[in-house]
C-alpha cells in the first residue's frame, strides 16, 4: 500500500461468510470479477495437493495425473451439463479463446465478428489472428446505455455479412456487466451458417449453465471467478463437429500419445508440459463447497449474490445521483455504473485509474474504474459475491463522495 494517508471513514462489515476467505481485513473487497478469490477450504486442499506432488511429484504428475483429473473433469461437465469427452481443461479464458481463434482456418476476405463490449485481451487475439490471415474484423457496435436485450441481438446481426465465419460473444461482458442473451444470439448466428465462440469468463458460477443445450460451436470460461477454484482454472468446451479442427496454442505428447478412453481433444489439451495442475484438481471441491453454503446450493448462491448486485445498484444510484445504464433483468453479479459528473472527461493515465488507486489508498475500497462508450466516459463496475454486505456498498457511496 502507498504512503496515503486513510480517511477517517469507519469500515463497514461484510457479510459472516467472508470468514471463510483470506481476503485481506479492512479492505473493502468489491471487486471478485477480476480475479475471483478462493476460499480456504479450497486452498488447503490446494496446498494439500502442491505436497503430495513434491513429495512424489512422478507418480503425481505422470502415473496418477488422470486419477486427480478426471474426478474435477466429471464435476465440471455435470455443472456446465456437457460431456465429459467435450471438454477440457485450460489455464484460463484467453487460453481458450486463443485455442479456438488461432486454429480457424482463415482466407483473405473472410471476416471475424466481436462486439464493442468485448474483452481487451480478447479483441486482440481476433485482431492479430485475422491481420496474419488478410482477414476483417466487424464489430457490432452494441449501444450502451440500453434498455433492452434486443438491441444487443439486432446490433450483432446488422454487422453480419456473407463474409462471416465466427462471431466471439461475450455470455457477460466485463466492462459494462452486462449478461448478454448468448441463446439467441446463438440461434440467430447458426441459422446463417455463422460459429459462435461464447467468451464466457463471467458466467459459469454466476449464471445457470447449459452448455451442450446452448450448442455454441465453442465455450470458454473460467472457474477462478464465480466458482471460486484456485487460480489458474478455466475450461473450453468445443461441440464434437468442431473438435477435429481446434489445436492447443501448446502442442505436447498428446498429439501422438493416444491414451485409452480419452477423445483425441482430450489428448491435445490435457497435457501442455510440465506445469502445477492442482488448481484443475481442486474443480470438483470448489463446486462442492460453494455449493454447500446456503440450503438450496448453487441456485440459492447465484441468486442471493445476483439480488446483492441488484440492491447494491439501486442504493449507488440513489447515493449518488446516478441513472442506472441497463435493466436489473440484463444483471447478473456484477453492475456497472456512470462515475459521478465530477469525474467524467479526465485524461487516461497510467495502467489503472488514478482515482480508483486513491479509492483503495485513502479508503481501503477495491472497485474497478473503466473508459468506454465515448471519449472521457468513465464508469466503475461493483461485484457481489456471498462475503459481500450491502454495508460495503453504502460505504463506497460515501468513499466516493469524499473522493
Ligand atoms: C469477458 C472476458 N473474457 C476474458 C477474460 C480473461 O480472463 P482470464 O484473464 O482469466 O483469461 C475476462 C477477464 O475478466 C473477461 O471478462
Amino acid at each position: 500500500m502507498s504512503g496515503m494517508k486513510q480517511r477517517p471513514l469507519e469500515r463497514p462489515a461484510p457479510s459472516a461468510f467472508h470468514k471463510h476467505w483470506p481476503l485481506a481485513r479492512g479492505i473493502v473487497f468489491l471487486n471478485h470479477g477480476s480475479f475471483g478469490a478462493c476460499p480456504k477450504p479450497v486452498l488447503k486442499l490446494q496446498a494439500d495437493l502442491r505436497r503430495k506432488m513434491e513429495a512424489t511429484p512422478v507418480q503425481f504428475l505422470w502415473r496418477h495425473y488422470e486419477e486427480w483429473l478426471e474426478p474435477a473433469r466429471v464435476a465440471l461437465a455435470k455443472f456446465i451439463r456437457v460431456k465429459p469427452r467435450d471438454l477440457v481443461f485450460v489455464t484460463n479464458a484467453t487460453v481458450g479463446v486463443n485455442a479456438v481463434i488461432r486454429s480457424l482456418k482463415l482466407r483473405p476476405g473472410d471476416a471475424l465478428l466481436t462486439t464493442n463490449l468485448d474483452y481487451n485481451a480478447c479483441r486482440n487475439i481476433v485482431v492479430e489472428t485475422a491481420r496474419r490471415a488478410g482477414a476483417e474484423v466487424q464489430v457490432a457496435e452494441v449501444p450502451f446505455p440500453l434498455e433492452r436485450a434486443e438491441q444487443v441481438v439486432e446490433a450483432i446481426l446488422e454487422a453480419v455479412t456473407p463474409r462471416t465465419q465466427l462471431a466471439m460473444i461475450d455470455h457477460v461482458a466485463s466492462n459494462s456487466g452486462l449478461v448478454l442473451p448468448v441463446e439467441r444470439i446463438v440461434r440467430e448466428l447458426e441459422a446463417r451458417g455463422i460459429d459462435t465462440l461464447v467468451d464466457g469468463a463471467h458466467a459459469p458460477g454466476m449464471l445457470p449453465l447449459a452448455v451442450a443445450k446452448l450448442a455454441p460451436a465453442f465455450y470458454a470460461g473460467n472457474l477462478h471467478k464465480w466458482v471460486c477454484a484456485p487460480k489458474g482454472a478455466g475450461f473450453l468446451w468445443v461441440r464434437e463437429d468442431k473438435q477435429a479442427g481446434v489445436e492447443p496454442s501448446v502442442i505436447s505428447h498428446g498429439h501422438n500419445t493416444p491414451r485409452p478412453g480419452f477423445t483425441a481433444f482430450q489428448d491435445r489439451f490435457d497435457w501442455a508440459g510440465t506445469f502445477d495442475p492442482t488448481a484443475w484438481f481442486c474443480v470438483g471441491a470448489a463446486l462442492g463447497w460453494m455449493g454447500q453454503l446456503l440450503p438450496d446450493g448453487w441456485r440459492e448462491l447465484r441468486q442471493r449474490n445476483h439480488a446483492l448486485a441488484v440492491a447494491a445498484r439501486r442504493l449507488l444510484c440513489r447515493r449518488l445521483q446516478l441513472e442506472p445504464p441497463c435493466p436489473a433483468s440484463m444483471l447478473g453479479a456484477m453492475a456497472t455504473l456512470p462515475l459521478p459528473d465530477r469525474f467524467q472527461g479526465a485524461p487516461k493515465a497510467g495502467k489503472i485509474d488514478p482515482e480508483q488507486l486513491r479509492l483503495y489508498d485513502e479508503f481501503g475500497v477495491e472497485v474497478p474504474f473503466m473508459r468506454f462508450g465515448g471519449p472521457g466516459r468513465r464508469w466503475f463496475r461493483i461485484s457481489a459475491q456471498i462475503y459481500n454486505s450491502l454495508a460495503e456498498y453504502e460505504y463506497l457511496a460515501q468513499a466516493l463522495q469524499l473522493l
